[in-house]
C-alpha cells in the first residue's frame, strides 16, 4: 500500500489487515460532495489569507470542479488502497493538478474538522428530506380523518373497550407526535448549523484562516467557538440519531393498530392491493408487512442511536478513531427512514374502513358506563356515588347475561333493573346511551365531539402548512 497522507514518518506502508480495519470509503463516500465544497471554501480563505495566490486559486477551483464532476458521474471512485473519501479526493485533486498545486489544500484543515461538518451538512440535507416525508404521513392521517368526521370506534386503554371517539380524532391522535417529530428536526437543526471547519485536529489554525467564511459559504449560521469541541462532540449525531428513532416508534405505534385492526377478529380495516404482500404457499393470505416493517425498522432506529451513544461513553477529547464509528448508524438511519415513510404513507392513505362494524362495536364491553356516572353528575349526584351505581349497572348486565345466555349491554337495562340499582336512574337516562350522544357531550377542548375534532383537523392541517 502507498504510504498516503501520512507517510513521512513511516518506513512501511500499513500492513494489508490494518487498511482494512481503517477504511471507511464504503460508507463515507456518500460525503465525498459536500467534502468537495468543503474543498472550495477552505481554498477561498487559504487565498484570503495570502496563503494562495489568484492564479492558485483559480487552478485549485478548476480541479475541484473537474474532481466534483467525474465524482457525479462515477467516473472518479474510491481506490482499493484509499482510507476514507478526504484522502481519497485529495489523491484526486494531486493526479489532476500535481503535487505542487494539488497538494496545498490539506493546510490548515484535518480530517478531523472535516469529517465533523460534512457530517452535519449531510445530516441537515436529510433532515429536510425526511420533514417532508414525515408531513406526507400527516398528510395521510389527515385526509382519512377527514374522509370519515362522522364515523365511531371503541376508544381503548389497556386494550380494552373504555369510551367511544372519533375514527378521525383517533387517527389526528397518531398525526400529532408526528407533527412533532417534524418540529424536533427544525429544533435539532439550529444546532447543527455550526461549522467545526476550521478547528484544525483539535487545536485551531495558525494560519489566520477565517472559520466563519467557511462556515456561510456551506450553510452554516457560524462555526464552533471551541475546536476541541468540534472536532470532538458528536451529540448533534446522537440527537439526530434520536429523532430517527422517535420517528420509528411513532411509525411503530400507528403500524401495531394497523396490524391489529386487519385481523379478521377485529375487520376494522383492509389495505390496498399495492400495499399488502401474499404468500407463496397460503392463496388466501393479505399481510400488512408494510406495517410489520415499520416495526421491525423501528427497532434497527433505536439500535442506530444506542449504538452511538455506545461509541461515543467514554471518550476522552479530543478526536479518536472510534469516532469513525459515528456514520454509518446514522446514515443507516436515514435509508431506513427514507425507505420507510414513503411506504407507510402510501399504506395509511389506502386504508378502507369497516365504519359499520367499528360503530357497532363503538358502545360495546359497556363503553358507556361513564357516561351514565356523568349523568348522573349533572343531576347533582356526587360522582363517587354516580361511579358505584354506573358500576352495579356493569354488574347487572353481567348477571343478566350470564344467566339468559345471551349478552345483556347497559341500554338492554330495563326500568325495573334501573330502579333496582339507585332511585336516581329514572328512564330519561337512556338518552345518553347512544354513542353520537356520547360523542357529542365530549366537547371540551381537545374532546371527541364531533365539532371538536373538526377544530383539530383544521389545526394540524395548519401545522402542516406552516411547515
Ligand atoms: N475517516 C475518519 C473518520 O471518519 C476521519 C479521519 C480522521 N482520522 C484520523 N486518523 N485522525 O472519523
Amino acid at each position: 500500500a502507498e504510504k498516503g497522507l501520512w507517510g513521512g514518518r513511516f518506513a512501511s506502508g500499513p500492513a494489508e489487515a490494518m487498511a482494512a480495519l481503517s477504511k471507511s470509503t464504503h460508507f463515507d463516500w456518500r460525503l465525498a460532495r459536500h467534502d468537495l465544497a468543503g474543498s472550495r471554501a477552505h481554498a477561498r480563505v487559504l487565498h484570503r489569507a495570502g496563503l494562495l495566490d489568484d492564479d492558485l486559486l483559480r487552478q485549485l477551483l478548476a480541479g475541484i470542479d473537474a474532481l466534483d464532476a467525474d465524482v457525479a458521474s462515477g467516473a472518479f471512485t474510491a481506490a482499493p488502497d484509499d482510507e476514507d473519501v478526504h484522502s481519497a479526493l485529495e489523491r484526486g485533486l494531486v493526479e489532476r493538478l500535481g503535487p505542487d498545486v494539488g497538494g496545498r489544500l490539506r493546510a490548515g484543515r484535518s480530517r478531523n474538522d472535516q469529517i465533523a461538518t460534512l457530517l452535519r451538512m449531510y445530516l441537515r440535507e436529510h433532515a429536510r428530506t425526511i420533514a417532508e416525508l414525515v408531513l406526507d404521513v400527516v398528510d395521510a392521517l389527515v385526509a382519512q380523518a377527514a374522509a370519515h368526521p362522522d364515523a365511531a370506534m371503541p376508544g381503548r386503554t389497556h386494550l380494552q373497550h373504555a369510551q367511544p371517539v372519533l375514527l378521525a380524532h383517533h387517527l389526528l391522535a397518531h398525526a400529532w407526535p408526528l407533527l412533532r417529530d417534524v418540529q424536533r428536526l427544525r429544533d435539532w437543526d439550529a444546532r447543527a448549523a455550526v461549522s467545526p471547519y476550521g478547528s484544525g485536529a483539535l487545536a485551531g489554525s495558525s494560519l489566520g484562516l477565517d472559520p466563519a467564511a467557511v462556515a456561510a459559504e456551506l450553510g452554516f449560521e457560524r462555526s464552533v467557538e471551541n475546536s476541541i469541541d468540534g472536532t470532538a462532540s458528536r451529540d448533534v449525531a446522537a440527537e439526530f440519531a434520536f429523532v430517527a428513532a422517535m420517528i420509528g416508534v411513532d411509525l411503530s405505534r400507528v403500524s401495531e393498530e394497523v396490524i391489529v385492526w386487519v385481523t379478521k377478529e377485529f375487520s376494522f380495516a383492509t389495505l390496498h392491493d399495492s400495499w399488502s404482500t401474499g404468500s407463496s404457499i397460503m392463496p388466501q393470505k393479505k399481510n400488512p408487512d408494510v406495517a410489520e416493517l415499520a416495526r421491525g425498522k423501528a427497532g434497527r432506529l433505536i439500535g442506530d442511536l444506542t449504538g452511538l451513544l455506545a461509541t461515543l461513553k467514554g471518550l476522552p477529547l479530543a478526536y479518536n478513531r472510534d469516532l469513525q464509528e459515528d456514520k454509518e448508524p446514522v446514515f443507516d438511519a436515514v435509508d431506513t427512514l427514507e425507505v420507510l415513510l414513503p411506504a407507510v404513507a402510501g399504506m395509511l392513505a389506502t386504508l378502507t374502513f369497516d365504519t359499520q362494524r367499528m360503530a357497532a362495536l363503538a358502545p360495546q364491553g359497556f363503553a358507556l358506563a361513564t357516561d351514565i356516572a356523568e349523568w348522573l353528575v349533572r343531576r347533582g349526584v356526587p360522582f363517587r356515588d354516580a361511579h358505584a351505581v354506573a358500576g352495579a349497572c356493569v354488574r347487572r348486565c353481567e348477571q343478566r347475561s350470564s344467566a339468559e345466555g345471551r349478552p345483556v349491554e347497559l341500554w338492554d337495562l330495563s326500568e325495573e333493573d334501573l330502579v333496582g340499582i339507585s332511585a336516581h336512574l329514572t328512564p330519561e337516562v337512556r338518552s345518553v346511551l347512544s354513542v353520537e350522544g356520547s360523542l357529542a357531550s365530549r366537547d371540551g377542548v381537545g374532546g371527541t365531539a364531533p365539532a371538536r375534532v373538526a377544530e383539530q383537523s383544521a389545526a394540524v392541517r395548519e401545522a402542516v402548512a406552516e411547515h
